[in-house]
């Protein structure tokens, strides 16, 4: 398993390049196979969870061919994906494992085949995750969903039928799958309570584009009108926020100053107003953000995670790590998941000031260094904070476990090493 040295202590300076969303690529995938078309997907990022996504499709019958490309200068990868009929219509338990993500099948395939056997995803490191909210939607749309063996077996006679749906939690996985479901469905199906990250909004404009008629972009309620059939379309990712949000707290943590191309402010505007309250200068620009910390000395603020457009727990682990060497105290408060705090006694061990409350709250205390460790990295943004720590520690840092990285950060140290960190991964046997 490789491993990631860094050296602490540069400030970052220069440019990064924002690659396409991950956690919006994941749906525009599975969103394919609604249509017997061609569906093309530009800016996509070379990420192993888009590998993964790949390799269930194709178990599925998926023909995908993938494509060098460029996007404003930078490499990228183009797929494209045509399914004309399906081999199988089971997503096994080994693939789903791996990445719950899998679970963005159940929808489509339910609406176009009428049959689907998904394994559950089972819990991960941050929390159980249920699927509650998805499988009894889907019943609210007539399909009929058994759990045997630690799989769902869902079927529909007929067409799935519209339904008016309130979401107990404005989950983003449930409105994008029961998204997907709804556009093939008979009549018309409301979605209330339903989450609003950008994501969505990136598929809803991939569906639209493929024909269906959804409504509501971008507000907690979702309509979408069920037609006969969707045809094939061509679709450019969204920037990844998440990543975005990333790199401008390595700016910030280094007291550095880097443009983010291709970043957008809109989809970061809670993140960035903690920024600027910490006394950080954030400069929007047409495509891009520069984050400039120079000569800061930054103020600890307090955060509570929230769903969209509130300030989000993907970047809770990061903004966690910027307050360690801030001044004054700063409360840290996770609300979406029930276990997202497996980054801290990992910092602990690089002599940061933390005291968690329960599972939900942390307080931390500025200090004014950070002391280089052998770390382990244990799911995707926590990792990330790691890596963050690591930048401004004195000495050696060692992040175990970066598999977790490269989920969700597409050329992680090229991009860090680019703005100046003394960075580079061990290549170690499996
Ligand atoms: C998506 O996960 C993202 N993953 C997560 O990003 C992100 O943290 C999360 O949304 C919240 O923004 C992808 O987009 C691939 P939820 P998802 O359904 O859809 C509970 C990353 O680092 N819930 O909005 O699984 C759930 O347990 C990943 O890129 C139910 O109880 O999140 C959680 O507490 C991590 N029952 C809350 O709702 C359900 O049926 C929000 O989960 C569904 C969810």
């Amino acid at each position: 398993m490789d491993k990631i040295k860094i050296i602490g202590g540069k400030k970052l300076n220069g440019k990064i390049y924002i690659s396409g969303a991950k956690n919006a690529a994941l749906p525009l995938i599975c969103a394919s196979l609604l249509t017997d078309e061609t569906v093309t997907l530009t800016n996509m990022p070379m990420l192993s969870d888009i590998t993964a996504m790949n390799a269930l499709l194709a178990e599925l019958g998926t023909q995908i061919d993938s494509f060098d490309d460029f996007v404003d200068e930078h490499p990228t990868k183009t797929y494209s994906y045509r399914t004309p009929k399906f081999k199988s219509l089971v997503a096994p338990y080994d693939f789903v494992r791996k990445m719950r993500a899998s679970y963005y099948v159940l929808g489509p395939l339910l609406a176009r085949e009428g049959h689907i056997e998904l394994s559950l995803p089972g819990g991960c490191a941050i929390g159980a995750r249920p699927m509650d909210i998805h499988l009894s939607a889907l019943e609210q749309m007539g399909a009929k969903i058994e759990i045997k063996n630690g799989y769902v077996h869902a079927d529909v006679d007929g067409r799935l039928k519209g339904a008016h749906i309130i979401f107990r939690i404005a989950s983003v996985g449930a409105t994008c799958n029961i998204l997907m479901a709804a556009t093939l469905a008979e009549g018309t199906t409301t979605i209330e309570n339903a989450a609003k990250e950008p994501e969505i909004g990136d598929l809803i404009d991939l569906l639209n584009a493929m024909g269906a008629k959804i409504s509501g972009k971008d507000t907690s309620i979702l309509t979408i009108e069920g037609v006969d059939k969707l045809h094939g379309a061509r679709h450019k990712v969204i920037a990844d926020r998440i990543e975005a949000g990333s790199y401008a707290v390595a700016a910030a943590i280094t007291r550095g100053n880097i443009e983010l191309i291709n970043a957008q402010a809109a989809t970061l505007q809670t993140p960035l107003n903690i920024l600027r309250s910490m006394g950080v200068t954030v400069e929007e620009k047409e495509n891009s953000l520069i984050i400039d910390a120079q000569d800061r000395e930054l103020e600890g603020k307090d955060i509570m995670t929230d769903f969209y457009p509130g300030f989000p727990t993907d970047l809770q682990a990061q903004f966690l790590a910027l307050m360690l060497t801030a001044k004054g105290a700063s409360m840290v408060t996770e609300t979406i998941f029930e276990n997202r705090f497996m980054h801290i006694p990992e910092l602990l061990r690089m002599g940061a000031n933390i005291n968690v409350h329960g599972h939900a709250s942390a307080i931390v205390r500025g200090v004014d260094k950070l002391y280089g460790a052998p770390v382990m990295a244990t799911d995707l943004r926590a990792s990330f904070a790691l890596i963050l720590a690591g930048l401004i520690a004195e000495g050696e840092t060692i992040v175990n476990r970066v598999y977790h990285l490269d989920r969700g950060y597409e050329h992680l140290e090229q991009k860090l090493k680019g703005v100046g960190a003394d960075i580079e991964r061990i290549k170690e046997p499996d």
